[in-house]
């Protein structure tokens, strides 16, 4: 029998380097609350929620992106020509296809590197770290970049009270690379498709453009979202995930030093800190209050800031969650690069 060649595999996995970039507006609540008939004081309650950040019109899905890469590589003291796959997760892309990652890799400098979005909402960055983690350890890829980029002030609906005050815009992107210690524990990710219609884009395109017997909307399908469920769904269902990666890392709370969640809500990443007991010394992000929810790009923007800032060190243990639309979700643990 004839054997195939098979691909060296990598032992391990890590990121080897984080980057961000924030959009460049700062908009607080005030500015906001007219159009929906709400306080700033109501916003910061239910949501903790100060500000978020908005994209400028320069300030693009691929402009972003660009930046945080180019950060990230920085970081990881990779060259862009070392990348062998570039991995976008972002659902505020606004043309069908191609894929924005192409773009982004050839502006870059990848030379030719394969290069796809995924979509999974709020959950694709820790998607896309489980997908290059495996791409590493099995060989496929030596160095793969992971962005998480939203630009979800042109999906919202400025009016609309149960969604205007929480989205907005950023990137954030890793660079993940073979490791001789584990840097990246096995994924806990999943789905529950039967809760598809809590957090989605109101119609689809078809519905926008119509048809003779049914003139279409025209104008731009935004973010339609039944905020009561989904507080319910994450507050409660994710810290079991959460309980569950720590457990497939092997690691107990007390091991963790760092508690990385999609910012979705700070009522939520409490809900969860307290229902998962974790301890004290658990340095917990909440880049939330100033930046809103960015969807893909939350976590990397706020375990980026908590380097930044020493809440979070090299050598560190991170456990990343992420959570929204589809429903999806994917958690795991990772060392600080
Ligand atoms: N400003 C002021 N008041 C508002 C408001 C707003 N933007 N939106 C709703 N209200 C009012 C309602 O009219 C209602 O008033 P009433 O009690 O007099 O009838 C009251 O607040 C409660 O409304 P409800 O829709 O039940 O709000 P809530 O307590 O569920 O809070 C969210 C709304 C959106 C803050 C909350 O559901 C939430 O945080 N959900 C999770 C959202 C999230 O994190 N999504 C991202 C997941 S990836």
């Amino acid at each position: 029998m004839i054997v195939m060649s098979s691909t060296p595999t990598a032992p391990h996995a890590a990121i080897l380097g984080i980057g961000s970039y924030r959009a460049s507006i700062e908009v607080p609540n005030a500015e906001i609350v007219d159009a929906i008939d709400s306080s700033d004081e109501w916003i910061q309650q239910r949501s903790g929620i100060r500000a978020r950040r908005f994209a400028s019109p320069e300030e693009t899905i691929q402009v972003m992106s660009v930046g945080a890469a180019r950060k990230a590589l920085e970081h990881a003291g990779v060259e862009a020509v070392d990348i062998d796959c570039v991995i976008v997760a972002t659902v505020s892309h606004l043309m069908q296809t191609p894929a924005i990652a192409t773009a982004i890799a050839h502006e870059l400098g990848t030379d030719k590197a394969p290069a796809f979005d995924i979509s999974a909402a709020c959950a694709g960055f820790c998607h896309g770290i489980a997908l290059a983690s495996d791409l590493v350890r099995g060989g496929t890829a030596g160095k793969v970049l992971v962005i998480g980029v939203e630009r979800l002030s042109d999906i919202t609906d400025l009016t609309d009270r149960g969604t205007a005050f929480i989205f907005a815009d950023g990137a954030g992107a890793a660079v993940v690379g073979a490791s001789d210690r584990p840097g990246i524990s096995p994924v806990v990710w999943g789905s529950d498709g039967e809760q598809f219609d809590l957090i989605r884009q109101r119609e689809d395109w078809r519905d926008v453009v119509g048809s003779d017997e049914h003139p279409g909307s025209g104008v731009m399908p935004h973010l339609t979202m039944q905020g009561n469920p989904v507080f319910r769904w994450a507050s409660f269902t994710m810290a079991k995930v959460a309980n569950e990666a720590l457990a497939k890392a092997g690691i107990t709370a007390d091991d963790l030093d760092v508690f990385v969640p999609h910012q979705a809500n700070m009522r939520i990443i409490d809900a969860m800190a307290r229902s998962m007991k974790l301890p004290e010394h658990v340095r917990i992000a909440r880049d939330i209050a100033e930046q809103g929810n960015t969807s893909a790009a939350s976590i990397p923007l706020a375990l980026d800031a908590m380097i930044a800032s020493g809440e979070a060190r090299s050598g560190d243990l991170a456990l990343l969650i992420a959570f929204g639309a589809g429903l999806a979700y994917a958690a795991q643990v990772v060392v600080v690069p």
